[in-house]
């Protein structure tokens, strides 16, 4: 028990079992449940489950509720469209939130001469990321360069880019053909045992260069690079600024888009609005979705105004901007830059200083990296072999659950670290205390 952790019953609750047992009888089980937690409401960044127990919220559920659950803003805005008009699609039909909306989030960007198209899911946006793409070089150029470690979806297109776990891919094949995979540079694990995040970022862009324009693809045929700026399934891995900067000159040089997936870093996550900002470099086209609407579903995909050139008929959705959520979206994105992306700056630097020093204390912690709330510990058996803690991971997970914090991870073996905007210092100082403590057990019992 805490101030804001209350723990009636270990959980899984009766009620939670009930659920749980018949969602395992309707629910095509396909999903990745890291615990047995049912939600039945929240407040901010702490949530209730159906059996009445109160956890701090590490998740965002998932990395989407940037300004916590319920907020109050979100909810007058929502409560007064939904008195106005729900629906009337954008396929075939004109309404005011969808240029009010858009020029909104365009004067909270930092970069002019914008367009944008509306999706429903991260997944339709990167399906918009390709076709805009392909539609951009009239069909002349289909390939594109993807990255190991990434996540961008589970449709077949945007499945093609997504390559952090085989199961993901596995079954599907023959996904979008053109989609070459190149290492992600993860300065901890670099695929080329590079020395320094510098030395890391050279290779990988070497590689592309040297091997696979050289050997494999014509730089003239690659339509565009798809890269996250931090990579979040894959690990939340923040790779090296000189990577982007280099990667973003390699696309001009040979003609080719440079496309950002900031589904999961962006709208104010990581104490900029898209996470790309940190590295000095203009996207040509950013896909959005998750935090963008405090979970209403929308998504979006911004773009340079000459890239973002599909003629009319040639791509659309029934239900993409959605007025409900849009109006939710204006909401959430006046809270992001009222305040809550400097929260997330702040809270951001002091969870990395804390866990930083848990690295000194800890074996097990491997690495600690991340751009303000969005952070990744990543857990290993052995600093020297860095195998991954995979099963103490889920070890900690499981039991920081039982204990009222909810938290899961990213990659191999890292703790994702991925709170509501609105957290406070009070909330993740009782939240660390229990996650602290159950890394501790897991050092321990590695060294026993
Ligand atoms: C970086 C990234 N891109 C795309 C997606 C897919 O989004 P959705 O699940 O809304 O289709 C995700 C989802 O986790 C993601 O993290």
């Amino acid at each position: 028990m805490g101030k804001y952790i209350r723990i009636l019953t270990t959980p899984p609750g009766p009620k939670a079992k009930e659920i749980i047992k018949k969602d395992e009888e309707l629910l095509m089980q396909s999903y990745v449940r890291w615990y047995p937690f049912v939600v039945a409401g929240g407040e901010g960044a702490v949530v209730e489950d159906v059996d009445g127990n109160r956890y701090i919220d590490f998740n965002s559920g998932l990395v989407v509720l940037n300004t916590g659950h319920l907020h109050p803003k979100v909810i007058e805005a929502v409560e007064l469209q939904l008195k106005r008009y729900i629906h009337y699609s954008l396929t075939d039909f004109y309404y005011e939130l969808a240029v009010e909306y858009a020029e909104k989030l365009f004067s909270a960007l930092p970069w002019k001469d914008n367009k944008i198209f509306y999706t429903n899911s991260g997944a339709e946006s990167i399906e918009a990321v390709i076709k805009v793409a392909k539609g951009y070089f009239e069909g002349k150029r289909n390939y594109f360069i993807g990255f190991l470690g990434a996540f961008h979806g589970r449709t077949i297109g945007s499945l093609s880019f997504t390559a952090s776990k085989a199961i993901q891919r596995k079954f599907f094949f023959p996904l979008m053909p053109g989609v070459i995979h190149v290492p992600y540079p993860y300065p901890y694990r670099c695929p080329f045992n590079s020395k320094t995040p510098k030395e890391c970022a050279e290779n990988v862009l070497g590689y592309i260069e040297d091997w696979i324009f050289k050997k494999y693809v014509d730089p003239g045929e690659v339509a565009a690079f798809l890269i996250e700026p931090v990579q979040g399934e894959g690990g939340y891995v923040v790779p090296p600024k000189e990577f982007m900067t280099g990667l973003k000159k390699l696309a001009e040089k040979h003609g080719i888009l440079f496309a950002v997936d900031e589904v999961q870093s962006g709208m104010g996550r990581t104490g900029k609005l898209l996470a790309i900002e940190h590295f000095g470099v203009r996207p040509d086209l950013a896909a959005l979705a998750k935090g963008i609407a405090s979970g209403f579903p929308l998504g979006a995909l911004v773009g340079r105004r000459d890239v973002m050139t599909l003629p009319g008929g040639s791509h659309a959705n029934t239900f993409g901007g959605n007025p409900v959520s849009l109006a939710a979206a204006k909401a959430t994105l006046d809270l992001l830059t009222g305040g809550l992306m400097d929260n997330a700056r702040v809270l951001g630097e002091y969870i990395m200083k804390r866990f930083t020093e848990y690295m000194e204390k800890y074996e097990i912690i491997g690495d600690v990296r991340g751009l303000g709330l969005m952070i990744g510990v990543e857990l290993v058996r052995d600093r020297k072999t860095k195998e991954p803690a995979s099963k103490e991971l889920n070890t900690i997970i499981n039991n920081c659950f039982k204990r009222g914090v909810l938290v899961i991870g990213a990659g191999a073996s890292s703790i994702r670290i991925a709170p509501p905007l609105v957290i406070t210092r009070e909330q993740v100082d009782e939240a660390l205390e229990i996650i602290e403590d159950e890394i501790r057990k897991a050092d321990k019992s590695l060294k026993s």
